[in-house]
């Protein structure tokens, strides 16, 4: 370090002073010991690298997330999940909003006996956390959306295999979110990747090349930024975008911040470069020129909504989505998927943002038989409408950072919902259990930042309450959510979320106009009076600047 090098944080001097992924050896060594005393806090943060966070309450268990990506696995690396859930990882089973399994409850010993049960399929938790390139996510329909424009599975492939294991890119200064879409009926969440390819367009030496433009800094947390656009074109060739990802990667790795943890994300260094200066840096890395953007772009929308019966591009084939609640699958429920999919599909499952799950490549002609299948009658392909989209972080009882129970609230909240109102169009509910986003509330319609009020009746026990966000979105009208009320009881959501979920049904011009067009028209006050707050000011109270209701005393 020169007197110029800016201070590092603590887990930056960690890093240096050993790898994360030089923690596997350690790992080993601590699995025979079993005792988790002698696990060092620095070598704790490391085990993120091969997908393990200590779960609350820190006394020996670890929680696991798999690398799987765009969320596609086959029926025989279900039948491993089902048997680590059901001996070493007797915890809940969550499908998570990045397409992939998180276990709980794995004991330190049993952690090789994981790693080699997932091996033995082709399975692997690496860099699943951790400051490193993450799983990298597409849209769950990708390679069977009948309107895509580029089957983006062999460029997430690549670039998964790419980045993995690779200590290039094993020290970044933070988490590293990579998405690639096809363009078609729904799209990636480009927005909020650190780095994403979206599906273009253009002539190129009086060629139509089709191709990736890219998009840079996305990323949700305490302050949350959508992705920009860095004017770049690279053609759909598996070469071209390893090379381009390598260099925007290498740009990050060297120029972003590592002073402290939460200003550390790629965007952050984007909001203060800006694209054109983070786009000239890029070429500098790859020593060649690069094409301006394709302006020929598919429309892209975001649903979150796959769930239901849904034709595929290929001739008589379809895919069936079905409803899990809030992410949460039971072992049985994942080893019966599994059956079906090799007993009507072709062995392929796959894992949504919206935590739900697919079977594809179901023949017309077994739609009937496999729709009547018990499995379909719980995990149901037309369940009620919000519960088909309402998302709810890992929260309590396993996470450290969590000051509610959130599946099991999120799941109820949106069953409230589904009975007061019959919705024709998507409707994202998407609740976390603090500021850290893992649900992505800030791009929700409606986005909920739960925690803790005071109990008026003076007892110690808190109550659980929300901050409300809405009108965030996906896709072309990418937007994040504005927060409109802060600590709300969650006693009075159903009925509040039910009073502003009817008015927007009363007042949309179209089902075109979806809840987040409507919120954008309205104001914040608008938006509280419709919550069921009364008038900005009245007898009853006053809204402070910060959006909390002062009530009158
Ligand atoms: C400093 C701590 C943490 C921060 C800042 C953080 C932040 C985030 C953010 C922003 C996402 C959004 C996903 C996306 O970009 O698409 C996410 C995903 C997620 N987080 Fe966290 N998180 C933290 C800790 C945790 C912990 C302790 C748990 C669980 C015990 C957790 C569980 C999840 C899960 C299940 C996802 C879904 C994504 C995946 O499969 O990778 N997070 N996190
Ligand atoms: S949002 Fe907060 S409470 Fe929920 S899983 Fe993430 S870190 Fe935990």
């Amino acid at each position: 370090m020169t007197a110029t090098t800016p201070k590092l944080n603590p887990v930056e001097l960690q890093k240096l002073e050993k790898d994360g992924l030089a923690v596997l050896e350690d790992i080993y060594r601590y699995a025979q010991s079993g005792d988790i005393n002698e696990v060092t806090e620095s070598d704790m943060n490391r085990f993120k690298w091969y997908g393990l966070y200590h779960d609350k309450p820190k006394d020996g268990f670890f929680m696991l997330r798999v690398r799987l990506p765009g969320g596609i696995m086959t029926a025989d690396q279900a039948d491993a999940i089902v048997h680590l859930a059901e001996t070493v990882a007797p915890g809940r089973v969550e499908i998570t909003t990045r397409q992939t399994f998180q276990l709980h409850t794995i004991a330190l010993r049993d952690i090789p006996t994981v790693f080699e049960t997932l091996e033995s399929v082709g399975l692997s938790s690496i860099e699943a956390c951790g400051d490193v390139p993450r799983n990298v996510v597409s849209s769950p329909v990708a390679g069977i959306a009948a309107d895509e424009w580029i089957d983006p599975r062999p460029f997430f492939k690549a670039l998964d295999e790419h980045f993995a294991y690779n200590t290039d890119y094993s020290n970044l200064p933070r988490k590293y979110k990579v998405s690639v879409a096809g363009g078609g009926l729904d799209a990636t969440q480009a927005p909020i990747n650190d780095l994403s390819f979206t599906p273009g367009r253009k002539e190129i030496d009086g060629e139509i090349v089709l191709g990736y433009n890219v998009w840079v800094g996305g990323g949700l947390s305490h302050e949350p930024h959508l992705a920009q656009n860095i004017d770049v074109f690279v053609p759909a060739d598996l070469d071209a975008v390893v090379e381009i990802a390598r260099a925007i990667t290498l740009v990050y790795r060297d120029f972003g911040y590592r002073e402290k943890r939460n200003h550390a994300r790629l965007k952050y260094l984007i909001a203060d470069w800006g694209a054109e200066r983070f786009r000239e840096e890029v070429v500098n890395y790859l020593g060649h020129p690069l094409e301006r953007a394709a302006t020929d772009v598919p429309p892209a929308v975001y649903s979150g909504d796959v769930v239901g019966v849904f034709r595929q591009k290929q001739p008589n084939l379809y895919w069936v989505g079905l409803l899990v609640p809030t992410g949460r699958i039971t072992p049985a429920q994942i080893r019966e998927a599994a059956r079906l999919s090799r007993e009507y599909g072709q062995s392929e499952i796959r894992l949504t943002h919206s935590q739900n799950l697919l079977l594809p490549y179901i023949p017309e002609a077994r739609l009937d038989a496999l729709l009547a299948e018990p499995l379909l009658q719980e995990l149901q392909p037309n369940g009620p409408r919000i519960q088909r989209t309402v998302v709810a972080c890992t929260g309590l009882p396993y996470c450290n950072f969590a000051t509610i129970e959130t599946k099991e609230a999120a799941w109820q909240l949106a069953g409230a919902l589904d009975q007061k109102v019959e919705l024709d169009v998507p409707l994202r509910i998407h609740l976390s259990a603090c500021p850290h986003s893992c649900s992505q509330h800030s791009i929700a319609d409606i986005g909920l930042q739960g925690g803790v009020i005071r109990n008026p009746d003076g007892s110690k026990n808190k109550l659980p309450a929300t901050d409300i966000l809405l009108g965030g979105a996906l896709g072309d009208d990418a937007t994040i959510g504005r927060r409109v009320a802060t600590k709300v009881p969650w006693s009075e959501l159903a009925d509040r979320l039910g009073n502003l979920v009817t008015t927007y049904q009363a007042q949309r011009t179209s089902p075109e106009d979806q809840f987040r067009h409507w919120a954008k028209r309205q104001t914040d006050d608008q938006l509280r009076v419709y919550l069921g707050f009364g008038e900005p000011e009245t007898e009853e109270g006053v809204w402070t600047e910060e959006g909390s209701w002062n009530k009158s005393r």
